[in-house]
């Protein structure tokens, strides 16, 4: 049974760029074992991130992912059975916020992860990965 899961968090330590790789390169390879498919975006401090895959996977990373001290105050906004992938391209696709928040700004100018619903949640991580340029690391 597959499911998706989204929740964001605050970022403990800043988010540079060497700890997103070290995030990123962890995520992919673990993910694409596990078949577990998503979105990470990142940006001013907040994490928002889209999980999907076999129940009992999800359900394990979002432990480990909870547990993780690079970020706190992880709050599961959305969690849905599922009968097909919105995200299946990417075993991890990664979105920078901080980008893009001039112009989605305009368009969602009260838009906060720790309030909105995880449909409007869900509509703004893929208008971010059809605006932004998702970034794959290099091989
Ligand atoms: C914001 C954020 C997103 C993460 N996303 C993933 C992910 O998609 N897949 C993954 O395997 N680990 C991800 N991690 C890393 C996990 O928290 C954890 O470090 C990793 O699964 C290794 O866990 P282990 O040391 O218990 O084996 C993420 C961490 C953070 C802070």
């Amino acid at each position: 049974m597959l499911i998706r899961v989204i929740y964001t968090s605050t970022a403990v330590v800043p988010q540079t760029t060497a700890v997103t790789e070290s995030i990123l390169r962890t995520a992919q390879a673990a993910n694409a074992q596990n078949g577990i498919t998503g979105v990470l975006c990142q940006g001013q401090g907040v994490y928002l991130q889209a999980l999907e895959g076999e129940r009992r996977l999800v359900t394990g990373l979002y432990q480990r992912i909870f547990a993780d001290r690079r970020h706190t105050s992880v709050e599961l906004i959305h969690c849905e059975s599922i009968a097909k992938r919105r995200y299946g391209n990417w075993s991890m696709a990664h979105v920078a916020m901080s980008d893009l928040d001039p112009a989605t700004k305009i368009e969602w100018p009260e838009f906060d992860p720790y309030s909105a619903s995880g449909l409007l949640v869900m509509g703004r991580i893929d208008q971010l990965l059809a605006a932004g340029t998702a970034i794959k690391l290099p091989d």
